[in-house]
C-alpha cells in the first residue's frame, strides 16, 4: 500500500481560472491540499490544447504534457459551465485528449457552474462521457446555479451548505481514490 500523498489534476471548461469553474476547480484543490493531496491545475489559457483533429494536433507538445500529467495522477477535479444545456467544448475537448490508458479507474469529482437555475444535465453529460473513459465518478456532485451571486469577493462560497457539498464531494473522491490505489497495488503484489 503507497503512503505517498494523492496526486490530484483539476481541470476547467473555460479558459481562465478565474472564470467560475476555474474558482470552482481551485476552491476543490485547496481543500484536497489541506487534506494532505498534491494538486495540478491545467490551465487550458496557459497552455491551450488544440482541437483534436486540427492541423497539427498531434505534434503539439502541451497535449504530450498534459497527457503525461493526466497519467500520473490519481484522481479529477472537473468543473465545466453549462452552455446550451451541455459541457462546453473547452471540456470536451480536454477529455477528447484523454483516453482509458490515461484516466481509467480514477475517481472523478464532478461540478458545473450554470448562470440560469441548478440542474443536472451537464453533470450527467459529463458521467456518460467518462464511462467511455471507464473512469469512476463518485456519486456526490454539485451543479452551482446562477453562479454570477455564487462566490463572496474572497472567492469563497456564499451559501454554506453549498460549501459543505464541496466539501463531501472532495472527501469522497479523495477515499475513493485511496481505496482504488490500495486496490491496485494489491493486486500487483
Ligand atoms: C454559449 C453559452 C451558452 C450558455 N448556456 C447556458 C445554459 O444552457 N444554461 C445556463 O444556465 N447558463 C448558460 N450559460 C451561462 C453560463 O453557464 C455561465 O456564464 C457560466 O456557468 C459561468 O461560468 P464560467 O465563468 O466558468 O464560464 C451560457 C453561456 C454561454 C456563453
Amino acid at each position: 500500500m503507497s503512503s505517498a500523498p494523492l496526486r490530484i489534476l483539476g481541470l476547467s471548461g473555460e479558459y481562465r481560472s478565474t472564470s467560475k469553474s476555474g474558482m470552482m476547480v481551485n476552491l476543490a484543490l485547496s481543500h484536497a491540499q489541506s487534506l494532505g493531496a498534491d494538486i495540478f491545475y491545467w490551465d487550458c489559457y496557459e497552455k491551450p490544447l488544440p482541437f483534436v483533429g486540427e492541423d497539427g494536433c498531434w505534434e503539439n507538445p502541451n497535449v504530450e504534457e498534459f497527457q503525461e500529467l493526466a497519467t500520473s495522477c490519481d484522481a479529477i477535479f472537473a468543473c465545466s459551465p453549462e452552455y446550451h444545456g451541455t459541457m462546453s467544448g473547452v471540456m470536451k475537448n480536454t477529455f477528447d485528449w484523454l483516453y482509458d490508458k490515461h484516466i481509467g479507474g480514477k475517481s472523478v469529482g464532478l461540478m458545473c457552474t450554470l448562470g440560469g437555475m441548478q440542474n443536472s444535465n451537464t453533470l450527467n453529460h459529463m458521467r456518460i462521457m467518462l464511462r467511455w473513459l471507464h473512469a469512476r465518478p463518485v456519486p456526490e456532485q454539485l451543479a452551482v446555479g446562477h453562479v454570477k451571486e455564487a462566490f463572496a469577493a474572497d472567492g469563497s462560497l456564499n451559501d454554506a451548505a453549498m460549501a459543505e457539498r464541496l466539501e463531501s464531494l472532495v472527501a469522497s473522491v479523495l477515499d475513493s481514490a485511496t481505496m482504488l490505489r490500495n486496490h491496485q497495488s494489491e493486486r500487483h503484489e
